[in-house]
């Protein structure tokens, strides 16, 4: 029978850093905690099977089947459906300027690109390739909700605005599953068929997607295949790993839309390689193994689906009170920054900010967690200083915003310990 809730004690023993001390992680949006078997894998790598791949001789033999199963771990986390199709990288940052430059042949002057304000890592490869390219960048922007016309700053990306921006010329849009900042989930699927559809009816050349994942992949299941998307990738840093990043790229884009990055003769293999500029870290790719793994043993139904069940529905038990909270201290001058309601779209990625005559700066209020001691959170724009820029009325980017990003490991109890600062932070 399938587990109807996540064990959280015996989803928090998996991170020694997070059962062996009272500390509270609250900034997972910027990096999770690390799996214990992540790191053994790593030593065990480094200590035992450290040689080059592709050899026949034994020692190599196993090295190479072991990156083989990383590659396969990030093919499942994708569900990609080939391992041709994944590239790992240093960053997700790298991978999408990598991207850019693979895909730099196969843009016609004129054409257009559609990116968010969103973190930049989806979006600055693009502007430099528009203007290495002369392509014309457009700007999908987060607007407010209008379940919510008293506060501005409940922004998110909406598919009606994004429409009218595809032309015949788009070329590619590049969004975000998820906020790092709003902490909304965009319907990818949903989105991917609004706009095929009408790059169809306004006869585009090719439209391409490419969507930011890394703020998605710890709180719910990739499914590049049955979203339809071509390009698509996350930071395994965030999803309970080591220091990599992965980038998928559907078959098809493979073969006719990029070039390799580096040697002529990996052009004519069909393969992720095109993107893949020399070894990767082989002791973290192995070590992506222990994440499925870990995910599925979450339910015992044993898969990535239930897995990420269990968390989504833990995770609202985070995202209530902490909302709850914020929005009581409406007089106090506290305002969302992102969605209101704790409906399933959204991730416990909560951000805010104080304004009017009771103004405490982001800096004073995180200070006060500092202060206190054994928590993490953190104040700023994320890399999504577009996002933040736009905002209005206008708040200042040094200051940016407040934000509390919870995964599943964080229990209801840190909530309520967060709230007990909170309310430290805001006399
Ligand atoms: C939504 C989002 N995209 C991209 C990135 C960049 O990831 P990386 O640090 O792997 O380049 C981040 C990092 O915070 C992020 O939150």
């Amino acid at each position: 029978m399938t587990a109807v809730q996540l064990d959280v004690a015996a989803a928090r023993s998996a991170f020694p850093a997070v059962s062996s001390n009272s500390y509270i992680f609250a900034d997972n949006a910027g990096g999770s905690q690390c799996l214990r078997a992540v790191a053994e894998r790593v030593t065990d790598y480094l200590l035992n099977t450290n040689v080059q791949l592709g050899a026949d001789y034994s020692v190599s033999v196993i090295s190479t089947n072991r990156v083989a199963e990383g590659v396969e771990a990030a093919r499942q986390l994708l569900n990609a459906a080939s391992v041709d199709e994944v590239a790992f990288g240093g960053s997700s940052s790298m991978l999408a300027e990598n991207l850019s430059r693979a895909l730099e042949a196969d843009v016609v002057e004129g054409e257009e690109i559609i990116v968010t304000g969103e973190h930049e890592a989806n979006a600055g490869p693009w502007k430099r390739l528009a203007s290495r390219r002369g392509l014309t960048i457009k700007v999908w922007n987060a607007t407010p909700s209008p379940k919510t016309p008293n506060n501005p700053y409940s922004v998110s990306l909406h598919l009606e605005t994004l429409l009218p921006l595809i032309t015949s010329k788009t070329r590619l849009v590049a969004f975000t599953a998820c906020s790092n900042i709003l902490g909304s989930i965009v319907p990818v699927k949903k989105v991917i068929a609004a706009i095929k559809a009408k790059a169809r009816e306004v006869g585009a050349r090719k439209v391409e997607t490419s969507v930011d994942c890394v703020a998605y992949a710890p709180h719910r299941r990739i499914d590049v295949q049955d979203w339809g998307v071509d390009y698509c990738f996350f930071s395994v840093y965030k999803v309970y790993g080591a220091h990599l990043s992965v980038l998928y790229t559907r078959a098809e884009c493979i073969k006719s839309s990029l070039s390799s990055l580096t040697h002529h003769f990996l052009s004519y293999d069909n393969s992720s390689l095109k993107l893949q500029p020399g070894g990767t870290g082989y002791e973290l790719v192995y070590s992506t193994t222990a994440v499925p793994e870990y995910l599925k043993s979450l339910s015992s139904a044993g898969t990535l689906e239930a897995g990420f069940e269990l968390i989504a529905q833990h995770e609202q038990t985070l995202i209530r009170p902490l909302l709850t909270y914020l929005k009581s201290k409406e007089s106090r001058g506290v305002r969302i920054v992102g969605e209101e309601s704790a409906d399933p779209s959204r991730v416990p990625t909560v951000s805010f900010v104080v304004v009017g005559p009771q103004k405490k700066s982001s800096k004073e209020i995180v200070r006060t967690f500092d202060q206190a001691g054994n928590i993490g959170i953190r104040y700023g724009h994320f890399y999504a200083y577009t996002l933040i820029e736009g905002l209005e009325p206008k708040i200042d980017l040094a200051d940016a915003i407040v934000r509390i990003s919870l995964v599943h490991y964080n229990t209801v109890e840190e909530v309520e310990k967060i709230i007990e600062l909170l309310d430290l932070a805001l006399v």
